[in-house]
């Protein structure tokens, strides 16, 4: 093989794939490597990949099973991510086309390996080194208006049915000096708005900050107008941080805070360490302090021993918080977690009926949430060209999907008066200043 001259990255599963995805395009890049335009072959196919449920797994290894071209050859092909940390070695066994395995603490190393995969040999890294992969990649440069700043891997929580401690490894926050670095290139390079990633992002702590005086930190800067992070776990979410929804203006109105049940004893099988009461009275709290904020979950159905009365629970803290937006799913069990030998796995078809319950009961909530900001005036940052002319797409502060005609360029923020309500967006009239206030 020579050396490949183009590479194509596709992430799936989390934010920080994607943040990983953007890293490995920057790393190939330095070496003279160039993206494949679209519907292009590519000399190198990464495929950063997502253990959390089995389907996402398995979706790796037929999409690994598709590089092969008609006349019979084929890219360099890397698994990356969190099926590669899982497998190592044995996804070279389960497929031959796979030249290289890199897990997602090992991924600065991913063009070495490349010239090694040129040379005709295969290799495995999936190494959790000590030196982080934080310190070996180069600086950013150029960037979006919404741009992902990973500030901390990995997970301690060990809930019984996830694979994420395993896959990314234990909880480490990136240190305060290397994120405000990485945030200053990030915005001199275009960004408008920062997204703080973490597997539990409301436990980073670093050099005497906590989230909250990061968060402030960062509201400092000059072109930077909006700071979310995501996600948090119910029981990191401290007075620090709920008081910077208070008064951090930059901070946006929007909080992903996943729940998982509504039901106490299910709670307590997942590990979840909160129960149904103290997560309603920190959402209770943050409503406190911001009482727009829109908030927005993940639920699982279907966990080991739910009952029916379990997943009306769920049905019911549903109701109780009136979601602006939430994710939900059908357990699935995971090898080596603990849940995935439990007693009591929940029959396919009982699931599928919770499953299609539950998101009727959350679309109901996030419907309402869409049509009770009609009539308001937003600020909405411009993130790309719509599909008609003229029109260009944005983000209220709540995370919702706006259109509007307007000649403002991505990355500025214009004001718009939403006028109707889609299922998943909002349409809007762009408005000037004045008139908004
Ligand atoms: N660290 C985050 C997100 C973890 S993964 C958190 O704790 O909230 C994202 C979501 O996937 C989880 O919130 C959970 O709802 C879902 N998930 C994780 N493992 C799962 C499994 N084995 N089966 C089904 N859903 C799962
Ligand atoms: Fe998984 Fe729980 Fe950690 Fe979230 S907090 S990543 S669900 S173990
Ligand atoms: Fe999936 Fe790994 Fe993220 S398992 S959800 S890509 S941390």
């Amino acid at each position: 093989m020579t050396a490949p001259k183009t590479f194509r990255i596709k992430s799936f599963g989390c934010q920080m794939n994607v943040y990983d995805g953007e890293r490995m395009a920057e790393l190939l890049g330095d070496t003279g490597m160039t993206a494949a335009p679209d519907g292009a072959d590519a000399d190198l196919v990464v495929l950063n990949t997502c253990h959390i449920r089995e389907k996402a797994a398995e979706k790796a290894y037929s999409d690994v099973g598709r590089l092969t071209r008609e006349d019979g050859t084929k890219p360099i092909v890397a698994l990356a991510g969190c099926v590669a940390q899982a497998e190592g070695a044995e996804a070279q066994r389960r497929s031959k086309l796979i030249d290289l395995v890199v897990g997602p603490q090992a991924y600065h190393r991913l063009p070495h390996m490349v010239a090694e995969a040129a040379a005709g040999r295969r290799s495995v890294d999936t190494d959790m080194p000590a030196i982080s992969k934080f310190d070996a990649l180069p600086a950013r440069r150029r960037s979006g208006p919404s741009a992902f700043l990973s500030v901390q891997e990995g997970c301690d929580k060990f809930c019984t049915y996830c694979v994420v401690p395993y896959t990314r490894g234990a909880e480490i926050s990136r240190s305060f000096a290397q994120i405000v670095a990485e945030a200053e290139e990030l915005v001199a390079g275009g960004a408008r708005e920062l997204t703080l990633l973490g597997q539990n992002v409301n436990a980073w702590e670093a050099d005497g900050h906590d989230l909250a005086s990061l968060i402030r930190h960062l509201a400092t800067f000059g072109e930077l107008e909006r700071i979310r992070y995501t996600t948090s776990h119910p029981v990191n979410m401290g007075d620090a941080l709920i008081q910077a929804h208070a008064d951090v203006a930059k901070l946006t109105p929007y909080l992903h805070l996943p729940v998982q049940s509504g039901s106490d004893p299910i709670l307590r099988a997942m590990n979840r360490s909160h129960a149904v009461d103290s997560y309603l009275a920190t959402i209770a709290r943050v409503r406190e302090a911001r009482p727009d904020i829109a908030i927005s979950g993940d639920f699982i159905v279907g966990f080991p021993g739910e009952t029916e009365a379990d997943f009306e629970a769920t049905l019911a803290i549903v109701d109780t918080v009136r979601y602006a937006s939430a994710f939900s799913f059908k357990y699935s069990p995971r090898p080596g977690t603990p849940a995935a030998t439990m007693a009591g796995q929940v029959a396919p078809e009982v699931m599928d009926d919770r499953l299609q319950r539950l998101q009727a009961c959350i679309s109901q909530h996030s419907t309402a949430f869409n049509a009770s900001c009609v009539g308001r005036t937003v600020p909405v940052l411009i993130e790309k060209k719509g599909r008609k002319p003229g029109q260009m797409i944005g983000k209220s502060p709540y995370l919702q999907s706006v259109f509007l005609d307007t000649a403002a360029p991505t990355g500025t923020i214009v004001h718009a008066r939403l006028t109707h309500a889609l299922p998943n967006s909002l349409g809007g009239e762009e408005v000037t200043l004045a008139a908004a206030a």
